[in-house]
């Protein structure tokens, strides 16, 4: 542990399991003070595990992520980062996709999104200082398989929207960047996808596997770090060089 984020005020929604799980670790492992809201109740021992506290959230509810942001500052009086990593990721052909799954994808991913960084800007710019990390996607800012129409729709909104809100942040320190995971072995993708998806994306990915979440954790701690003072409205891809051939190889 070296205290690169020692004693800042973090929120990581999603982090009941998966790469939110992961980041929340490292960020807690990095001496910050971190909160998981989720959804899913199994938050709670995912926050028992790292040595931080847990609040029951669903992302795409305007109330929600609002009462979470406020009880860390009724808490601590500060927030100082935040990183937005809940989404869904069904898998649907695109004439099969019905309205309600349409919207419950832009909803959680971004809708959510820019509920949690509207919720966190309030506080960060009272103290002018703020790092703002969105979890997009390879799948839709660079490439798609078919059946993602509506998550990539979703996770490319996500780059005009850390723009806007890097834009809008930087007067106030505060600054908004994205990671872009290629394939990553989680709980959702065990559960979301066929082990024939994943082996065949494993033959396609040059490094020959899919991410472990805590290899994803690393980038996420950086932009949320003061190392990362100078990065605002960009995203990192981590890949392991999935979209690097021209052709199949
Ligand atoms: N796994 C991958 O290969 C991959 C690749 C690119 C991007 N992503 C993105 O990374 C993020 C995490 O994916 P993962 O694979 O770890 O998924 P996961 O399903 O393992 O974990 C997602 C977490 O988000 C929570 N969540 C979902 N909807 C929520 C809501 N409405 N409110 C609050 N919490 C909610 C879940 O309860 C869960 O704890 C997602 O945004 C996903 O789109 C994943």
């Amino acid at each position: 542990m070296q205290g690169r984020v020692a004693d800042r005020v973090a929120v990581v929604f999603g982090a009941a399991r998966g790469i939110g799980a992961a980041v929340a670790a490292r960020l807690a492992e990095e001496g910050a003070i971190v909160w998981i809201a989720d959804g899913r109740p199994e938050g709670q021992a995912t926050a028992e595990r790292i040595g931080g506290r847990f609040l029951s959230c669903d992302v795409s509810k305007e109330q929600d992520v609002q009462q979470v942001v406020n009880a860390i500052v009724a808490e601590h009086g500060r927030l100082e980062i935040c990183i937005q990593n809940a989404g869904i990721f069904p898998e649907t052909m695109l004439d099969e996709i019905s309205v309600a799954e349409w919207d419950q994808v832009l909803a959680v991913n971004l809708r959510g999104s820019f509920l949690a960084i509207r919720a966190a800007f309030a506080p960060m710019k009272q103290r002018n200082y703020g790092r703002i990390v969105l979890t997009s996607s390879i799948t839709g800012p660079r490439v798609v398989p078919p059946g993602h129409a509506h998550y990539a729709a979703s996770k490319a909104g996500l780059l005009g929207l850390i723009r806007a809100a890097a834009l809008e942040g930087a007067p106030f320190g505060i600054t908004v960047n994205g990671v872009e995971p290629g394939n990553v072995l989680t709980e959702g993708m065990r559960a979301e996808r066929s082990a024939a998806y994943v082996e065949g994306m494993a033959r396609s990915i040059p490094l020959k596997r899919l991410a472990d979440p805590a290899e994803l954790a690393h980038s996420y701690l950086f932009l949320a770090s003061d190392e990362a003072a100078y990065i605002t409205g960009t995203s990192i891809v981590v890949d392991g060089g999935q979209t690097l051939p021209e052709g199949k190889v």
